[in-house]
């Protein structure tokens, strides 16, 4: 499981193995922008504030990926077990 912050509303969240982030914050009410929900179109990328993402999308360039500063909520993970996320 992957213990995500929210740096603007102060919630944090349990991510299970068998859930995205995404899924995890619209059951509890936050309000996110997604589309394909697949990790092709962007729509739901997020900026990182800590932790490390581990990315699933196709979207970010090579550098985007490194950089660890944002991230598509809908397929991508955690290799930290925390994240705390601008939202
Ligand atoms: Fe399309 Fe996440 S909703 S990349």
């Amino acid at each position: 499981p992957i213990e995500v912050e929210l740096a603007q509303s102060g919630m944090t969240l349990t991510v299970p193995s068998d859930k995205s982030i995404l899924e995890v914050l619209t059951e509890a009410g936050v309000e996110v922008d997604a589309s394909c929900e697949e990790g092709t179109c962007g729509t739901c990328e997020v900026m990182v504030l800590e932790g490390t993402p581990e990315h699933h999308d196709v979207v970010l360039t090579e550098s985007e990926r490194e950089s660890g500063e944002c991230m598509m909520i809908c397929v991508s993970r955690a290799k930290s077990k925390f994240l705390k996320l601008d939202l």
